[in-house]
C-alpha cells in the first residue's frame, strides 16, 4: 500500500491545513486509516464505528485483537452516541480535563462495533486537545478509533519520524505534524464504578482526579508487579515499549547510582557491547564510558523526561546499544506539589513506562 504523508508545518496556512484534513477525513469515512498528532502520542486512527475499520487497525499495527481501542471524539455532545449512560464523575471530569490527556471508561452503546471495543460492553472514549487532532476528528464524521501509532510492542510515536518508520506501507496517510508535548499517553480512568479506577496513569494524576471527585483508586496491578490479577485494562498486560537493549532502572543514593552504572558501562564496553545511559541534568556530567547518554533534564521537571522518554528508547535501537542503564524517577512521585511546574506528579506515570520496558529490571544500589 501507498502511504501518502502529508507535512504540516507550523507556519502552515489556514486553507492548505484544512484541504489535508479534509483529504484525510475523506480516507477514515471511506474505510482506510491515517495516522495523526495528539499531545501524548500519534495515534492511528480508524473510523470507531466500522467494524472493518478496527479490524485494519489490529492488523496494521500486529496488535492482538482482544487489546480494545479508545474513541476520539472533538466534541462533548458527540459522547452521548457512543455510550449508554453518562457518570456524574464523567461530566466533572470532562469539565476539568477535557480536551486533553484523559481517556474514561463507559458502558457502551449499541452504535460501537465489539471489533473497536475488544469484544468489552465498556467503551474507553479521549477528547485529544491537539488543534490538528480536534479538526481531523471532526473531518473524519466525529468518531476516530485509534491506539498509539506504533508497531505493537514498540515504543508509542512522539514524533512523526517514527510513525513514518513503523507504518509507512501499512495505512494510507500519515499527518506529518509537530512532536507530542506530553510525550506519554492519556491517563485512564473507569468511571462505572462508584469510586473511578485508574487503570493507566499518565500526565493527569491522580491528585488531579481526586481534587475534583474526590476519592480515586488505582488498579493494583500499576503498582505491584507481582499481582496476580488481570489489569483492568487489557492493553496493559503486554511488555510494551521495549528496546533492543537490555534496560535496567538503577535506584538509590546519587553517588552509588553514577559509580554502579559507570563501572557497568565499563565492563560491557571493554567487552564490546555499546551502553546506553539515561540522566538527569544534575548529574549527567559524572557519567563516562558510555556510547550514549542522555540528557533527561532536571530532576525539577520530570515533565521533560516524560516528553523524551520514547524518543531515546528509539535512538538507543537506532544506536545498536546493548544495554541501558536509567537513572529512577520513583522520587519524582513525591515532588512537593509547590514546587512550581512539578505538581504533576508524573514521575509515576514514567516508572510505569519504564518498569515494563525494563521488565521490571531494578537494582537497589
Ligand atoms: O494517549 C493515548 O491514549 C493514545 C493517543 C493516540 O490518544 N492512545 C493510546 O491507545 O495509548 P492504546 O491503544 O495504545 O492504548 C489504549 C489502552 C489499552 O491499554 C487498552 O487496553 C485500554 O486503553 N482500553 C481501551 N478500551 C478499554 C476498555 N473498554 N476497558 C479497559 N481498558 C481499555
Ligand atoms: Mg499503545
Amino acid at each position: 500500500m501507498e502511504t501518502t504523508i502529508a507535512v504540516i508545518g507550523v507556519k502552515e496556512n489556514p486553507e492548505c491545513i484544512e484541504a489535508k484534513l479534509s483529504m484525510a477525513g475523506e480516507i477514515i469515512k471511506r474505510g482506510g486509516l491515517v495516522a495523526f498528532p495528539t499531545e501524548t502520542v500519534y495515534g492511528l486512527g480508524g473510523d470507531a464505528l466500522n467494524p472493518e475499520s478496527s479490524r485494519k487497525i489490529y492488523a496494521a499495527k500486529g496488535r492482538p485483537s482482544d487489546n480494545p481501542l479508545i474513541i476520539h471524539i472533538a466534541n462533548w455532545e458527540d459522547l452521548g452516541r457512543i455510550v449508554s449512560e453518562i457518570p456524574a464523575t464523567a461530566t466533572k471530569l470532562a469539565e476539568a480535563f477535557w480536551p486533553g490527556p484523559l481517556t474514561m471508561i463507559f458502558k457502551k452503546s449499541d452504535l460501537v462495533p465489539s471489533q473497536t471495543t475488544g469484544g468489552l460492553d465498556t467503551v474507553a472514549v479521549r477528547m485529544p486537545s491537539h488543534p490538528l487532532a480536534n479538526l481531523f476528528i471532526k473531518k473524519a464524521g466525529g468518531y476516530v478509533a485509534a491506539p498509539s501509532a506504533n508497531l505493537s510492542g514498540k515504543p508509542s510515536p512522539t514524533l512523526a519520524k517514527y510513525v513514518v518508520q513503523d507504518m509507512a506501507g501499512r495505512i494510507d496517510m500519515i499527518l506529518d505534524a509537530d512532536g507530542s508535548s506530553i510525550g506519554l499517553e492519556s491517563t485512564i480512568v473507569d468511571v462505572t464504578t462508584e469510586i473511578p479506577i485508574i487503570l493507566r496513569p499518565g500526565y493527569i494524576t491522580q491528585k488531579m482526579l481526586s481534587d475534583v471527585v474526590g476519592e480515586t483508586e488505582i488498579d493494583v496491578t500499576i503498582y505491584d508487579s507481582d499481582s496476580r490479577q488481570a489489569p483492568k485494562a487489557p492493553g496493559m498486560k503486554y511488555r510494551h515499549y521495549a528496546p533492543k537493549g537490555e534496560l535496567v532502572i538503577v535506584e538509590g543514593d546519587p553517588q552509588n547510582v553514577v559509580r554502579y552504572i559507570n563501572e557497568q558501562c565499563a565492563m560491557h564496553e571493554a567487552a564490546g557491547t555499546r551502553t546506553g545511559v539515561i540522566g538527569t541534568k544534575e548529574q549527567l556530567a559524572q557519567y563516562h564510558g558510555a556510547s550514549s547518554i542522555k540528557n533527561a533534564g532536571s530532576r525539577d521537571t520530570p515533565e521533560a523526561a516524560a516528553k523524551q522518554l520514547y524518543t531515546f528508547l528509539r535512538e538507543f535501537d537506532d544506536e545498536k546499544i546493548g544495554y541501558i542503564y536509567t537513572e529512577s524517577f520513583a522520587d519524582a512521585i513525591t515532588v512537593p506539589i509547590t514546587r512550581a511546574s512539578s505538581d504533576t506528579g508524573i514521575g509515576q506515570a514514567i516508572m510505569n513506562r519504564l518498569l515494563k520496558a525494563a521488565g521490571h529490571k531494578v537494582i537497589y544500589v
